[in-house]
């Protein structure tokens, strides 16, 4: 990585840390790799990114449906699925200083990249977790960490289309937990061992694939944009045919350039039949469709956009971050969407005299009391408390001052401008919901 863009990524970490957005995990310990905690602002961001994407894929359609599976499942799942045999990434081990490389990334399988000593042969290495079910840990009590919340949704196909009769093309969406055991985790959480999917699986006429798969690209890249992704810092690349997956016609990335480069954010995949005709094989239970107008069963075919819940809020942090300005005016801003952003507004009083802080902590309430998540400060000069929202990727700072006492009116000050207008105070949460709404006051 370049020096300025690794300087980039260590002022974001340390201002994720610093602001509560996120803390290595077990740091007391030392921490544990690859491993990271959401504090009270990252916990809220990454929350309005998944719920951002809920809306957009199951809230405001009449075609795709929830589902909520569990992490562990059946050890079949994963027979069926290819995982147990295919899910590995080739590895090699450095016999001197004992390193562990991902052969596919290097170029030379001949030295050690670190210490120059000798490699092993290279071995597969299969990312899934392992756990025991029960009390007793042999081999018939293996069951394994989901490493996609995919399967969930396959194995529940027939069970979801019957209960909610719904007939292809449509979809199910699921968010959850997933793990991988990488080989090389890393660029902050980019790469982990346990992150967070959110995937939907659209299932369609197998005639209908290609352009159910244009559409879910086109699809998906507005999404990122629409919720404050710069075009020029998003891009779709197409799989070249060696790349793509074993259950894979065609499969595109949607991609953002981070720091450390342009990196996967999603990737968006015709999976065919292969899913739902290996599990009907391997359960003996059809899993396909009966289409009541040809009087057929068939298998329809899947299109699967699935993106990464961290990935996404690591891209939305690092995109909206600015420095501007010199001197005294210079700041740090996080211009982050106002749907995004883990504190709507922040309510201040000017000074903590004259009856401010009382005006201000009955704003302040009024604003929880409408679910419009907010901040009360009264600490400090009031340049350093917009610095310090500025900072947090708060949209809207409201001031309660001197005239409040006169007219009744506060300071709106936004973010992104800095500009201030008055309102009246009792307008506050509709002017606040609308401006949040991106609707005219
Ligand atoms: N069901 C298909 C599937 O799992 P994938 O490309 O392996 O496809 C989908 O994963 C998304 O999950 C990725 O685009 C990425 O955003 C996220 N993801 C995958 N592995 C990850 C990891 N180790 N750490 C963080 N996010 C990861």
């Amino acid at each position: 990585m370049a020096e300025a863009a690794q300087d980039l990524m260590s002022t974001i970490v340390s201002l994720c840390k610093r602001r509560g957005f996120i803390f290595q995990s077990s740091e007391i310990y030392g921490g544990l790799n690859s491993c990271w905690d959401y504090g009270p602002l990252g916990v809220e961001l990454k929350r309005n990114v998944k719920e951002a994407w809920w809306r957009s894929m199951v809230t405001n359609r009449r075609d795709i449906v929830g589902i909520d599976a569990s992490i562990l499942m059946h050890p079949k799942v994963w027979e069926a699925s290819g995982h147990l045999s295919g899910f590995t990434d080739p590895l090699v081990d450095c016999k001197k200083c004992k390193s562990r490389f991902r052969a596919d990334h290097l170029d030379n399988l001949e030295k050690c990249p670190s210490c120059g000593g000798e490699l092993t042969d290279v071995r597969k290495f299969n990312l899934m977790f392992k756990t025991f079910m029960g009390p007793i840990e042999d081999e018939s009590a293996t069951v394994y960490l989901r490493p996609e919340t995919a399967q969930g949704i396959f194995v529940n196909f027939l069970n979801v289309q019957q209960a909610s009769r719904l007939k292809p093309p449509f979809g199910i969406a699921q968010i959850g937990k997933s793990f991988r055991n990488e080989i090389t985790p890393g660029n902050f959480t980019y790469r982990t061992r346990e992150f967070e999917q959110m995937e939907m699986e659209f299932f369609v006429p197998p005639k209908d694939d290609g352009y159910w798969y244009e559409y879910w690209k086109k699809t998906r890249m507005s999404w990122y944009i629409e919720y404050g992704i710069r075009p020029e810092n998003l891009r779709l690349r197409d799989h070249s045919p060696d790349e793509l997956a074993h259950y894979a016609k065609a499969c595109a990335d949607v991609e953002y350039r981070f720091p450390f480069g342009w990196s996967e954010l999603e990737g968006i995949a015709n999976r065919t039949d292969f899913d739902l005709r290996r599990h009907s094989e391997a359960s003996g239970k059809s899993l396909a469709y009966f289409d009541n107008d040809s009087n057929t069963h068939y298998f329809p075919f899947v299109i699967e956009p699935a993106a990464g819940a961290d990935r996404a809020t690591l891209a939305f942090l690092i995109d909206s971050y600015a420095v501007e300005g010199e001197g005294k005016e210079a700041r740090t801003v996080l211009r982050i969407h106002p749907a995004l952003a883990p504190i709507k507004a922040a309510v201040l009083p000017l000074v903590k005299k004259d009856g401010m802080p009382e005006k201000a902590e009955n704003i302040y309430r009024d604003l929880l009391d409408h679910s419009i998540r907010s901040f009360y400060d009264h600490n400090s000069s009031i340049g350093r408390r917009y610095a310090r929202q500025d900072e947090a990727g708060t949209p809207f700072c409201i001031t309660v001052d001197t005239q409040t006492l006169q007219d009744d009116t506060v300071t709106v000050r936004e973010r992104d401008t800095r500009e201030q207008f008055r309102v009246a105070s009792g307008r506050i949460v509709e002017v606040i919901s609308k401006k949040l709404n991106g609707k005219p006051l």
